[in-house]
């Protein structure tokens, strides 16, 4: 079941060190756009054939990510769970400026089957129980330099964390205001969105944050190269026009 290729372009092995990993968006929404309701209630917005696919896309990428909103309100294991599992779990990556994620956590309390990694201010220490816990598992904290003029980590000196670390994809998982991050800095390369057919209106969550266009003309485009249904719900894909630009 595809609307696309599942495979993330990976990036030749002599180039990985230096060139920035591919950035996939992932959305899970209505069909008004929303990733949850107004109290923040996101379970589950698509159905199970679209939660599927989800975990294979996991599956394709070396590292998933979302920002400490999303990982603070919804607890989220992020790895793939797929029979048979995969031979290699994802790295699991969190914007999380000032550390705010705790160790009783289910990222933290599964850090021993797929690594945590923490973006993070690099004046922010972690705190004992978090480096206790760490010690059970994979946990890596990454100080990454703050976006100048903008919210949290800066996204460019993150990518090339991990390019330096031999991480070749990222899957984003949300929430809203990374997303929105994200697509402001032009650094997502194609966007995987699973729409079911709900509306939640504008009291919802918006999937994507503030994008500040203030014309048409530089609103982040994208092409459609796929669709199909995925039980009720749509599936598309979307590759950034000016890919390789
Ligand atoms: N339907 C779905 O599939 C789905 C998927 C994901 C999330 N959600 C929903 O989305 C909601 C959370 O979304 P959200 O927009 O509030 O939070 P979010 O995007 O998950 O996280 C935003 C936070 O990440 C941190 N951050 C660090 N660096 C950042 C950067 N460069 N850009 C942006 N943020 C950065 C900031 O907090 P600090 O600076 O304090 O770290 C920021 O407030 C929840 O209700 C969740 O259920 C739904």
């Amino acid at each position: 079941m595809t609307p696309a290729d599942n495979d993330s372009p990976r990036d030749a092995p002599e180039d990985r060190r230096t060139a920035p990993p591919h950035v996939t968006l992932k959305l899970a929404t209505s069909m008004d756009g929303r990733i949850a309701t107004a109290s923040g209630e996101s379970r589950w917005i698509t159905g199970e054939a679209a939660r599927l696919e989800v975990h294979r896309l996991r599956a394709s990428h070396d590292a998933v990510l979302v920002g400490s909103g999303t990982a603070l309100a919804d607890d989220p294991e992020l790895t793939v769970r797929l029979d048979p599992p995969p031979a290699r779990q994802p790295a699991r990556i969190v914007l999380d400026t000032r550390l705010r994620l705790q160790a009783a956590s289910r990222l933290f309390r599964t850090a021993d089957a797929a690594r945590l990694i923490l973006a993070h201010d690099p004046s922010c220490a972690p705190r004992f129980a978090e480096a206790s816990a760490a010690a059970e598992g994979d946990v890596v904290w990454w100080p990454t330099p703050l976006a100048r003029g903008g919210r949290g980590v800066d996204l460019r000196a993150l990518l090339a964390l991990c390019a330096q670390l031999g991480i070749g994809s990222v899957m984003v998982e949300g929430g809203g205001e990374v997303a929105a991050s994200f697509l402001r800095a032009g650094l997502v390369d194609r966007i995987e969105w699973f729409r079911a057919p709900i509306l939640l209106g504008a009291e919802g969550r918006p999937a994507i944050g503030d994008l500040q266009v203030a014309a048409l003309a530089d609103a982040p485009g994208f092409t459609r190269t796929a669709e199909c249904r995925i039980g009720a719900d749509l599936w598309e894909t979307y590759m950034r026009l000016n890919a390789g630009a």
